[in-house]
């Protein structure tokens, strides 16, 4: 059986995914709707892969005895001022899933829950490649600065730019 607390823990971060999966796409239709049409494509797929990491610990819950929490559809922020303003907003809520993981991490060590300890880490290293991605499309977004050229090109790169769904283990 999962522990309770661990069980609790990730029913919690569940809710988050989800909500990383609602919030990046409704970026990706304001981009879509704002003329940067290469940006809404890789904020799509960022989308998708929040709710595949959603799913993922939908199914480790519930195979290791636990009930996954299938938590209702919170309503996103719809409107946002910039490109720069999106992806800060990115950085920033990615900062907080981390220390989040982080969390859970320190909670299977202290339940030693040594099964759940081992799944967390897959999280723990996406994490890490999400925010090196993250802040390489802020980097890229500083050089644009206002120039509708370089705003053009940043958006033509921003749909051939690679997520980070190259993880064969992916559920
Ligand atoms: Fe699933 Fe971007 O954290």
């Amino acid at each position: 059986m999962l522990n309770k607390r661990v069980e609790e823990a990730l029913n919690e971060q569940i809710v988050r995914e989800d909500h990383s999966s609602q919030l990046y796409l409704a970026m990706a239709s304001w981009a879509d709707t704002n003329g940067y049409a290469g940006t809404s494509e890789f904020l799509y797929r960022h989308s998708d892969e929040e709710r595949l990491h959603m799913l993922k610990m939908v199914r480790f819950v519930n195979e290791r005895g636990g009930k996954a929490i299938i938590p209702g559809v919170e309503k996103p922020a719809q409107d946002f001022a910039s490109m720069k303003q999106i992806f800060e907003e990115i950085q920033s809520h990615e900062q907080m899933i981390t220390n989040k993981i982080n969390e859970i991490v320190q909670i299977c060590l202290e339940e030693k829950d040594f099964t759940t300890h081992n799944f967390m880490q897959w999280y723990v290293s996406e994490q890490l490649e999400e925010e090196a991605l993250i802040s390489k499309v802020l980097d890229k977004l500083k050089l644009a600065g206002e120039d509708k050229g370089a705003l053009y090109m940043f958006d033509s790169d921003m749909e051939k730019m690679e997520g980070q769904q190259s993880n064969p283990n992916m559920a």
